[in-house]
């Protein structure tokens, strides 16, 4: 991976292929790794910036105070800023996988000069009602004697569908591993931050850039029903499906995804 030091941290990211700039952001609590099939294809014909989030992967936390997190605003400024960092003046495609997408709507509140397109998979518009919040802040308060292995193992079941976890263990582990290795006060600090965050719904319907909205067919956490909600208040949106996936649409159905991608960048 390359780093690049920004502001208070050294962020690693995935820089490859050339061509229009497709920004990959990854969910909670993984890192750039879940696009690696989405990386290999897109490159072909884009430049793919794919970052570990700050905290994740192989980007420090930096400073944080451990009573406040992360808010998804600094790390939608931490994008725009890893852009600058790269002499990326161009409007990009932006592509947020659940945290990655409420990290969006921040990214379009704040940033909306770098934005030409939107891709929102697997994700929500609205705020946490009181016992996701709940939840949230009960993880953030304990994560640390718990460690991180009873996250990836709570987690699980709501990220993929059944008939994945039955029929490829193998992604799951991959999952597994990937969450069991995040530190601990990254995965507090996103909790914090994601428990805070703001309904993004209002946003919706002045969204004036091609957007795509993509969600898995199982998915629990951004059901059909309230992704389908946000496709239809974005003028113009296209609305993917895929069937048979759960929450981790870019894991378990790669080609799928890499599809609806392409069709809708090569449509741009
Ligand atoms: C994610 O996949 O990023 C998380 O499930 C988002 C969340 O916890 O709401």
């Amino acid at each position: 991976m390359n780093t690049v030091q920004l502001n208070d941290i050294n962020l690693a990211y995935i820089d490859r292929g050339a061509g229009p700039v497709v920004l990959l952001v990854h969910g909670f609590p993984l890192d750039h790794s879940m696009w690696d099939a989405q990386i290999d294809a897109i490159s072909a014909e884009h430049r793919v910036i794919a970052p570990d989030l700050r905290g994740y992967g192989e980007s420090a936390l930096g400073d944080v105070d451990d009573a406040v997190g992360v808010p998804l605003e600094r790390y939608a400024d931490d994008l725009a800023s890893l852009l600058n960092a790269l002499h990326i003046t161009e409007p990009v495609c932006y592509v947020g996988f659940s945290m990655g997408g409420y990290i969006g709507w921040q990214f379009w509140r704040r940033h909306r000069d770098h934005v030409a397109a939107l891709v929102m998979c697997d994700t929500r518009a609205v705020a946490d009602n009181d016992e996701g919040r709940a939840m949230r802040l009960k993880m953030a308060a304990h994560v640390a004697e718990w460690g991180a292995g009873k996250v990836a193992e709570a987690m699980e079941p709501k990220l993929f569908a059944e008939s994945t976890r039955k029929e490829r263990p193998e992604l799951v582990a991959e999952t597994r591993r990937v969450i069991t290795s995040t530190n601990v006060r990254a995965i507090a600090a996103a909790q914090l931050g994601m428990a805070a965050r703001v309904d993004s719904t209002e946003l919706l319907t002045d969204i004036n850039v091609p957007t795509l909205v993509i969600v898995g067919e199982h998915d629990v956490l951004s059901t059909r029903d309230e992704m389908s909600g946000i496709a239809e208040k974005i003028p113009g949106a296209k609305f993917v499906e895929i069937a048979g996936a759960g929450h981790m649409t870019p894991v378990e159905d790669p080609a799928a995804v890499t599809k609806a991608l392409l069709d809708f960048l090569r449509g741009l």
